[in-house]
């Protein structure tokens, strides 16, 4: 952590890694944490003190009681979805109004939002992308074209602007033939959302950043998904609408390439995906079955199954490519516990061809693993490398040479306190 610096905290692969753990671990080091990407598709899951906490789009830094937490520019914001979230918070003791800042710039997503999500996944048939369903999508493209509404404009002649804007959903949802909703109810719950939003500080987040870095405040950037479902980066068009790779950062924040220091790669000891698209080291048999239950792979979001897969070396060089990595954090050891012997995938074959470089289209290959003998050993109490059995500093010495990237933090369970620093 470095003074007056941005540090990244990222998903490398399909997201669900384990960020919200980690983001809460690294708050007290930090001065502000933001989120710079995405929105409600989110789900981080923080657990300490044998309470459990699921946040969408609130920072993970929210718990230390001293700390400023930004939603940046680059996030989308559901009003009804944030002021559900925000309340539970309040109610569980924590007071959010001061430092809990909003930017101006980041945008609304609007009910008919929602709705065109599930008409487009509809259209899409057996291709839909499996998305979350949050709207996630049409609000990206509606910033894209320029037909955004943006927090800002709560604050200026806001019905008049969501009344054009919701029309023209309902034209589009008119034309692909999806009728027959009703969202009255929904859309009262919306507009009380965005009275709750108006008692926080909507502001220019990036210039109030802006001044936290020249006087030398450290920043924790809290990413969301993973560079696998970024829209430029990811296996398109099985991605989310977001930049949620290390340049994210820069563009969702307002914050310069220069103030970047640390990057930190999340990653699972093993793989999963939730959603459509390809992903060469999925596992359909017991094995995979395995890993799911001891896993609890169900999502944060959905609760819908998560894939399930060895580790996937060729995704992670990729993303500590892209991201420029400097540390890696592995998460859910303690799920392998139980396994003889465990497989991680090198490279990538098809019709032949042997790669071990990301390919522009995923589709179609299969996985080549390497396997390592497992450590069959509870990592679940462990408090120091020390502690490790030879197996499991196998199993990281192999990823760290096959990466060229340290492993700087083992983490052994879900508890804040199950986290192993090297
Ligand atoms: P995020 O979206 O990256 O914040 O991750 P999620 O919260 O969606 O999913 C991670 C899940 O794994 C959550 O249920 C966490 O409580 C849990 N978890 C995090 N770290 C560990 C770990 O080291 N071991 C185990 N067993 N569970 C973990
Ligand atoms: P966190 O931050 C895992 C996936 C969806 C779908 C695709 C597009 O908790 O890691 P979207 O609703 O964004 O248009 O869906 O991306 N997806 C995630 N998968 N973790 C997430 O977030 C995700 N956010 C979106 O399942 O395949
Ligand atoms: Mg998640």
């Amino acid at each position: 952590m470095g003074k007056g610096k941005v540090d990244a905290l990222l998903g490398i692969v399909f997201g669900d890694e384990g960020k919200g753990k980690i983001v809460d671990v690294f708050t007290p080091r930090y001065d502000i944490v933001a989120r710079f990407a995405g929105g409600p598709n989110a789900g981080h899951t923080i657990i300490f003190g044998g309470k459990k906490f699921v946040l969408r789009s609130i920072p993970s830094g929210i718990f230390d009681e001293g700390k400023t937490n930004i939603i940046g520019n680059g996030c989308v914001i559901a009003p009804d979805l944030f002021m559900q979230e925000a309340k539970e918070l309040e109610q569980a003791g924590y007071d959010l109004k001061s430092r809990l800042h909003i930017s101006r710039r980041a945008h609304l997503i609007l009910p008919t939002h929602r709705l065109l999500d599930r008409a487009y996944e509809a259209a899409k048939g057996k291709d839909k992308v499996g998305t979350t369903g949050k709207g996630i999508g049409p609000t990206y493209s509606d910033k894209a074209s320029r037909t955004g509404l943006r927090v800002g404009d709560i604050l200026n002649n806001f019905q008049g602007k969501y009344n054009m804007m919701k029309a023209r959903h309902e034209q589009i949802l008119h034309d692909l033939g999806f009728t027959g909703y009703d969202i009255r109810q929904e859309e009262r719950l919306w507009m009380q959302g965005i009275e709750y939003m108006r008692q926080f500080p909507l502001t220019d987040t990036e210039i109030e950043l802006g001044k936290a870095l020249k006087e030398g405040k450290s920043v924790l950037a809290e990413g969301a998904q993973g560079t696998m479902l970024d829209i430029d980066h990811g296996t398109y068009p099985f991605v989310s609408s977001s930049n949620t790779v290390c340049g994210g950062v820069c563009t969702g924040l307002g914050v310069a390439p220069s103030s970047i220091g640390e990057v930190y790669g999340i990653f699972k000891a093993y793989s999963t995906r939730v959603g459509s698209g390809p992903f060469p080291v999925e596992l359909l048999d017991e094995t995979g079955d395995k890993i799911r239950e001891t896993g609890h792979e169900y999502g944060a979001v959905t609760g819908r199954n998560r894939r399930c897969g060895w580790l996937d070396l060729v995704a992670l060089r990729y993303a500590i490519m892209i991201n420029g990595v400097t540390q890696l954090i592995m998460m859910k050891s303690d799920v392998l516990d139980d396994f003889a012997e465990i497989k991680v995938c090198t490279r990538y074959t098809k019709d032949g061809i042997v790669t071990d470089e990301m390919p522009y289209d995923t589709e179609g290959w299969n996985a080549v693993y390497e396997t390592l003998p497992g450590w069959q050993t509870d990592l679940t109490q462990m408090t120091g490398e020390s502690q490790f059995p030879k197996q499991l500093k196998d199993y990281i010495a192999f990823i760290e040479q096959a990466t060229g990237t340290p492993i700087t933090i083992v983490s052994v369970g879900p508890d804040r306190a199950q986290t192993i620093e090297r």
